[in-house]
């Protein structure tokens, strides 16, 4: 399986909730193929030298919540040209009206027409579909967000295989019902994002920050701790992650706060928080640039064998070689 991540903003709970978790849990027994998506995280503006700086960082921080080099392969886009080459053949066969059809697509250029929309957000998609098909994955761990991504790719890996000859394995998206999409904390009619700081939890902010963002999180007009999407999407957001945080279940959420108010639930989803990831947020201060480089170079070698091998199948069956 393959999954990857931008470098685009701090890592936050939604990406650990929907992604980070399943790559912990299938290190242990599959073949995993973990990716920092720096070259997608290139579509929209970015300052070169805070993006050096934040792609160590996002090495760091996966480190220090337990990704594990010696147990899968841990590497950085922008440095297998392999998955440029076999973009550029996939999106050969793209439809263009699929892609202006795409949420994430609609969605970006809607946010950054102010500063102009190049054709790297338009392609975004493609770029994936090579990701994932490079490295013959059957299973991709998403969040839901990531969901039409893997739908393409699904169909670009069939259409290929029916002109060409079969190349690719046709992937899977796999999510975790529950958390797919964690809600921002400020809005909780959106999706937690990178991109949206105000509304999202990151997990590596100083204390007073994360104390300051789950007290202040959007809830509706009652006091009662009762799960109820429709009508307190904010609450119920908040008992999803407690419940996510502390293993227990809804039922006996609800119990625990009955009567007491949203302040006392909110200081309690503060505290199973800062718990929860005490161990990395402590772990992370010790991992170093140089570390995480030597990860990568590693990592570098070993997906890169992968997806030469992919590659020459499509070289020669497109008649490139
Ligand atoms: P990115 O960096 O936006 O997010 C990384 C992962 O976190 C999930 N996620 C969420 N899950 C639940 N609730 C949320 N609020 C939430 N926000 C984000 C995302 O679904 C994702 O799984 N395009 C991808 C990176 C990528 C990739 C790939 C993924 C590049 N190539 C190939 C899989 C396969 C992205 O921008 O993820």
């Amino acid at each position: 399986m393959l999954t990857g991540i931008q470098p685009s903003g701090d890592l936050h709970l939604g990406n650990y909730l929907g992604m980070v978790r399943q790559v912990l849990s299938f290190q242990e027994t599959d073949d995993v193929y973990l990716m920092i998506a720096d070259l997608h995280a290139q579509t929209v503006p970015y300052n070169p030298l805070e993006f050096k700086n934040r792609i160590l960082d996002l090495g760091k921080s996966l480190l220090a919540l337990g990704v594990d080099p010696k147990k899968l392969v841990f590497f950085r886009q922008s440095e297998i040209p392999e998955h440029l080459y076999l973009y550029w053949i996939l999106g050969t066969l793209t439809p263009l009206g699929e892609l202006t059809r795409m949420h994430q697509y609609k969605e970006k250029k809607e946010r950054y027409e102010h500063v102009g929309i190049g054709a790297g957000i338009l392609m975004y998609p493609v770029l994936m579909a090579a990701d994932i098909l490079l490295y013959q994955s059957d299973v991709v761990p998403v969040g839901e967000d990531q969901v039409q991504h893997v739908e393409i790719t699904r169909e670009l890996a069939r259409k290929y295989n029916g002109a060409f000859g079969e190349a690719f394995k046709i992937p899977q998206e796999l999510l975790i019902k529950e958390t797919a999409r964690v809600m921002s904390l400020d809005n909780p009619e959106k999706k937690m994002s990178k991109s949206l700081p105000e509304g999202n939890l990151p997990l590596f902010e100083q204390e007073q920050e994360i104390v300051q963002k789950i007290k202040s999180a959007v809830t509706d007009s009652g006091s009662e701790v009762i799960f109820n999407e429709r009508e307190k999407q904010g609450i119920a957001n908040l008992m999803v992650i407690y419940k996510e945080l502390t293993g227990k279940t809804i039922t006996d959420i609800e119990q625990e706060f009955k009567g007491v108010g949203y302040g006392v639930f909110k200081q309690a989803v503060v505290e199973s928080f800062l718990s929860f990831f005490k161990d990395s947020r402590k772990k992370k201060e010790n991992i170093s640039d140089h570390q995480v480089l030597k990860v990568f170079e590693e990592g570098k070698e070993k997906a890169q064998s992968v997806a030469r091998e992919t590659l020459y199948i499509v070289l020669q069956q497109t008649g490139l070689k």
